[in-house]
């Protein structure tokens, strides 16, 4: 039985402040849960998010570069993640592929730079309205999927989350369908037993795209969600604690 995976991607946004409270009180409830929780800040607020997750609340980068160091200003190794003791790091999300231009082959390099390391790469896949309207959902999906599983062994699946976030539900409060989400984690996991079926049934595959309080119990309702990963409402306390308590 796959656990369910709770992850806050707060982009760029947060402060010392959001940090100092919002993170004691999510760690008080996700000590009561089973779901794992995760929340990913901006990288300068790593080691203080470490230091008041306590040990219930799992920190992740939001990126991360595919070498181990060199002349690439402004980038983040997996060592100094590592170093610092964050264990996930969210790779390919949909603004990075549009607004920084990373290809399905810079995703992959970074999936496997990461597992290398033993974090857990959180591989963010999804498609356009564009793509959705002219029937091109899984054709899209199922090959950036298929760019990282094509490079990463099946025995490091076990580092691998898979999140699927319609790009025209993020940020935009049209959340997809459970039953739109659900047809595409089905897929995911059915492209994925292909190469193995156990593998494939142990993936947790979170669903992102204007994740909510009052819409989560019907998407996690869904066999093949396995979570959420949550943008907006990730930065408000209330909100993502009910979201977690959703996920049990
Ligand atoms: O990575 C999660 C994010 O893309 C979803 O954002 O604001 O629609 O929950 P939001």
């Amino acid at each position: 039985m796959r656990k369910k995976i709770v992850a806050g991607n707060w982009k760029m946004n947060g402060s010392n402040e959001l940090i100092n409270t919002l993170l004691p009180q999510l760690a008080e409830v996700a000590e009561t849960l089973s779901a794992e929780v995760l929340v990913c800040p901006p990288a300068p607020y790593l080691v203080s998010a470490k230091a008041h997750a306590g040990s219930s609340v799992l920190i992740g980068a939001q990126n991360c570069h595919d070498q181990p160091s060199g002349a690439y200003t402004g980038e983040i190794s997996v060592g100094m993640l590592q170093e610092l003791s964050v264990g996930y790091v969210l790779i390919g999300h949909s603004e990075r592929r549009a607004l920084f231009g990373e290809t399905d082959a810079q995703v992959a390099a970074k999936v496997v730079a990461a597992v290398q390391a033993d974090l857990i790469a959180v591989l963010c896949v999804g498609e356009t309205l564009e793509e959705r309207e002219s029937g091109r959902t899984l054709d899209v999906v199922l090959s950036q999927v298929a760019a990282v599983t094509k490079v990463l062994s099946v025995t490091n699946w076990s580092n691998l989350v898979i999140a699927y976030e319609p790009v025209w539900a993020i940020g935009t409060g049209k959340t997809a369908t459970s039953e739109q989400a659900q047809a595409v984690h089905a897929a995911i996991r059915a492209a994925l037993a292909e190469q193995s079926a156990d593998a494939a049934a142990q993936m947790p595959i979170l669903y992102g795209g204007s994740v909510k309080a009052d819409n989560a119990s019907e998407l996690f309702a869904q066999p093949d969600i396995d979570g959420a990963l949550v943008g907006g409402a990730s930065l408000d306390a209330k909100e993502f604690i009910s979201i977690c308590q959703q996920a049990g």
